[in-house]
C-alpha cells in the first residue's frame, strides 16, 4: 500500500458576500463545510459535483491559492515530516510551494500573454530554486520533451499555440518543479475530445513515471471514470459520497451520485438508460435546506431526511465506501457498469 501524502482535515471556507439588505454587513456564506479526506502517493482522487458546489474553492484551498477559514492540510514530505501548511504564511510555505502545483481549466486565460512560453514554464523554477542558466535550460528541454512540446517553439508567445498545446504548456509549467501533488481543475474540459484524450494519457504517463498524486476536479464523469482511483462527490460544499472509482460508478450509495451518473452517456445502443432529472433548483448555499441538504431534490426522501442531517460515514468495512445518506445501505441505486480495472 502506498504512503499517505496528504490528510485534509475539516476544511471550512466562508466567503463574505454583499447582503441584499441596505446598510447591512456582508453575510458570510459557507462554501466548504468540514471537508476531510486522505490522499495516498501516486493516486488520483477526482472531485465531482454540480457547478457551484465548491470544487474549485477546495482545490485552491489545498494548493493554497486561497486561505481556508479553518481546518488543516497535513503534508507528508519526502523527509517524512508532517507539515500543516494551511496556516503557514507565504514565506514559510515557499519551501513547499514547489511540491504542490495547480493546473487550471482555461489554457487561454491561465497563461500570461506577455510572457514567452520559455518564461512561463521556467517562472516556478526561478522563484523556487537557485539554478544556473544552463541548469534551467536543461530542465526546460527535458520537460518540453516529456510534455510533447517542440523545444524550438519555446521562444514564442502563448497566442501562437492551439488549446491542446497551451494545456501542455500549463502542464510543463506545473511539472518543472517536480511536484508531488498536482491539483488539476477542469484541466481538459475546454479541449476537443481527441485532444482531451491525448492530455489525459499524458497525465497518466507522467503519473506512472514520476509517481505524482492528482486531485482531479471535473464535471465530466466519462473522463473521471478513465483517470481516477477514487472519487469524492460534492454537494453544496460537502462531500456526500467517497469511494474507489468502480464502487462509485457500479454501486453508488447516495441518490445525488445516482442522479449524476444517470447523465453519463453509454456508447451501447442496446442499453436503455433512465436519466434522472433532478426537480427543483440547486439550493442556495447562503440558506441551505434543513436535514440532508439534498432532500428537496431527492426522490427517496423521508421525514427523517428533512429533519436530521446525515454525516459522511463508512457503509462497508471492506471497500471503505463513505456516504452521507441515512439510507445508504437500504436503497438499491443504479450505477453505470464499468470494467474493474482502474486506470492501469
Ligand atoms: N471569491 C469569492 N467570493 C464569493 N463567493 C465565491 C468566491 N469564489 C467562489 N464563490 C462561491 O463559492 C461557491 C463555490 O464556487 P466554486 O467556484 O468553488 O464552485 P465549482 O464547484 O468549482 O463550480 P464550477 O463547476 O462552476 O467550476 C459558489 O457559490 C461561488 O459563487
Ligand atoms: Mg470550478
Amino acid at each position: 500500500m502506498s504512503k499517505q501524502i496528504l490528510n485534509v482535515k475539516n476544511i471550512n471556507k466562508e466567503f463574505k458576500v454583499k447582503s441584499t439588505k441596505l446598510f447591512s454587513r456582508p453575510d458570510p456564506v459557507k462554501v466548504l463545510k468540514d471537508i476531510s479526506f486522505d490522499l495516498y502517493e501516486g493516486e488520483t482522487l477526482s472531485i465531482v459535483g454540480e457547478s457551484g458546489c465548491g470544487k474549485t474553492t477546495l482545490g485552491r484551498c489545498i494548493a493554497k491559492g486561497v486561505e481556508a477559514t479553518s481546518g488543516e492540510v497535513i503534508y507528508h514530505s519526502d523527509a517524512d515530516k508532517q507539515i500543516d501548511y494551511l496556516h503557514m504564511d507565504k514565506q514559510e510555505f515557499k519551501q513547499f510551494r514547489k511540491d504542490i502545483q495547480m493546473i487550471f481549466q482555461d489554457p487561454y486565460s491561465s497563461l500570461s500573454p506577455r510572457m514567452s512560453v520559455y518564461d512561463i514554464i521556467t517562472e516556478p523554477l526561478i522563484t523556487n530554486f537557485n539554478l544556473s542558466k544552463a541548469e534551467v535550460d536543461k530542465k526546460v528541454s527535458e520537460i518540453a520533451e516529456k510534455t510533447g512540446l517542440n523545444a524550438s517553439y519555446l521562444r514564442r508567445y502563448p497566442h501562437a499555440f492551439s488549446g491542446g498545446q497551451r494545456q501542455r504548456i500549463a502542464i510543463a509549467r506545473a511539472l518543472i518543479t517536480q511536484p508531488k501533488i498536482i491539483v488539476c481543475d477542469e484541466a481538459v474540459s475546454a479541449l476537443d475530445v481527441s485532444i482531451q484524450a491525448q492530455i489525459i494519457n499524458l497525465l497518466i504517463d507522467l503519473q506512472k513515471e514520476f509517481g505524482i498524486t492528482y486531485i482531479f476536479i471535473s464535471h465530466d464523469l466519462s473522463v473521471v471514470q478513465t483517470i481516477s482511483d477514487k472519487v469524492a462527490v460534492m454537494h453544496l460544499g460537502k462531500i456526500v459520497e467517497m469511494a474507489d472509482v468502480e464502487e462509485i460508478f457500479n454501486h453508488p450509495k447516495h441518490p445525488y451520485t445516482e442522479a449524476l451518473l444517470s447523465a453519463v452517456p453509454i456508447p451501447d445502443p442496446n442499453v436503455e438508460k433512465d436519466r434522472i432529472i433532478l426537480d427543483g433548483e440547486v439550493p442556495n448555499p447562503a440558506n441551505p435546506p434543513t436535514g440532508c441538504e439534498f432532500h428537496p431534490r431527492c426522490p427517496y426522501k423521508t421525514d427523517k431526511c428533512i429533519s436530521e442531517r446525515p454525516d459522511l460515514t463508512q457503509t462497508d468495512e471492506e471497500n471503505v465506501h463513505l456516504s452521507a445518506c441515512h439510507y445508504a445501505n437500504e436503497l438499491h441505486l443504479k450505477g453505470v457498469k464499468i470494467a474493474n480495472e482502474g486506470n492501469e
